[in-house]
């Protein structure tokens, strides 16, 4: 991600219905055009780096189709550049989904209209219900990530190549390539994947600028950054974080217990699992309810729950493990972000982590 602070700071899933956190509360995230806009245009002027889009193609019903409503990324990121400043906008590409001539053109347009602020956030899929609704067949895990890597290879080869080429791969047999124009500014388009399994990993370390990763540990970070170094890359290391911060730690509890335990979506929930293939059945009921629990209160992502002085050093903490980064999930990021930058970013800005909005033209 583009700039020079030590901890940068991301929205994530402003796309989506829902966001990122399955709860019925009547504030949950509309995902509209008018709100991800208007988040994002108060974002980039807080200096905030990014945002990071869901590709969501069906919702997973429950009480509120949680991400039912969702905006193709790659149109919204153009949209989302086009009418902002300094800020990076993601698209998040479904390989499987996507021809990578058709889609490294759109992106480079998309990296045109941000004046290379666009980024590709790389997945495989892995809700079965959007490949059925699609008449395509996922390929077992090993196979996506072989794939990927020839998707991607091609995609660098459309940003780079100024001759038409050939491409023989496994997967992809194309003739007299040729794409123009080329990404602005002569530099392709950051990359950033967030693969878990130790061939996700793999997958990000040997080819992407960022790894999103759930595993917080500062001896994770430290390995993925290790590996990447013996194949002679760096990789920087970031990861989601669930925000609730309010003025006292005790409002701050009260309402992630409410919006986010309380009143979680319970029958979205339990298909989300379900999708995963974890069930009563499957699972057994008490290791079942365990997993139910922790998918509606943090779904592996960190929790940042708090007053002010909390969030700030639980994100200094990250930084100080080895983060690049965090996209922050919020229920309401229209009605929460304003105070997250009125006080969270000038306590980061005083412990040098960050710089004022007013360096990000510097960026
Ligand atoms: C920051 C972040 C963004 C993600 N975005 C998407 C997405 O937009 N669409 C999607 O289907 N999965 C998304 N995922 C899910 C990952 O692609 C999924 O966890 C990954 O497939 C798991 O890695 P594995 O294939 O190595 O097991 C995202 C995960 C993270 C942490």
């Amino acid at each position: 991600v583009r700039g020079n602070n030590r901890l940068k700071l991301g929205l994530f899933g402003l796309n989506c219905s829902s966001g990122n956190i399955m709860t019925t509360v009547p504030e949950r995230w509309s995902g509209s055009w008018e709100d991800s806009l208007n988040v994002s245009q108060a974002a980039d002027a807080a200096g905030i780096e990014f945002v990071l889009p869901i590709a969501r193609w069906k919702g997973f019903g429950g009480e509120t189709d949680y991400q039912g409503t969702a905006l193709e990324t790659i149109t919204w990121a153009t949209g989302i550049l086009a009418r902002t400043r300094n800020i990076m906008a993601f698209g998040t590409v479904h390989v499987p989904l996507f021809h990578p001539v058709i889609a490294a053109k759109q992106m480079v347009t998309a990296h045109h209209v941000g004046e290379g602020r666009f980024g590709l956030n790389i997945v495989c899929g892995w809700n079965e219900g959007e490949f059925d609704m699609l008449g395509i067949e996922q390929r077992d895990h090993e196979s996506r990530y072989r794939y990927a890597q020839e998707w991607l290879d091609v995609v660098r080869a459309l940003w780079s190549n100024p001759d038409e080429f050939d491409f023989a791969g496994d997967f992809f047999q194309l003739r007299n390539v040729k794409a123009l124009p080329k990404p602005f500014g002569g530099r392709q388009p950051i990359v950033m994947n967030a693969g878990f399994s130790p061939t996700g990993q793999d997958f990000a370390i040997r080819n992407c600028d960022a790894l999103f990763t759930f595993a917080n540990t500062a001896g994770h970070i430290a390995q993925a950054k290790a590996k990447a170094g013996r194949h002679g890359r760096t990789v920087d290391v970031y990861t989601i974080g669930k925000t609730v911060c309010r003025p006292s730690a005790a409002e701050a509890r009260e309402y992630h217990d409410y919006a986010v335990v309380e009143r979680a979506d319970w029958p979205g929930i339990d298909n989300l699992l379900a999708v995963r293939g974890i069930t009563p059945e499957t699972l057994g009921a008490a290791e079942f309810e365990e997993f139910r629990m922790q998918t509606a209160s943090a779904r592996g992502s960190l929790a940042l729950v708090g007053d002010p002085d909390t969030v700030a050093a639980e994100l200094a903490r990250l930084c100080e493990m080895g983060l690049a980064g965090v996209a922050l999930i919020m229920v309401d990021y229209a009605a929460e972000l304003p105070f997250f930058c009125d006080e969270v970013l000038p306590r980061l800005e005083r412990m040098n982590l960050r710089a004022g909005p007013a360096n990000a033209a510097n960026r």
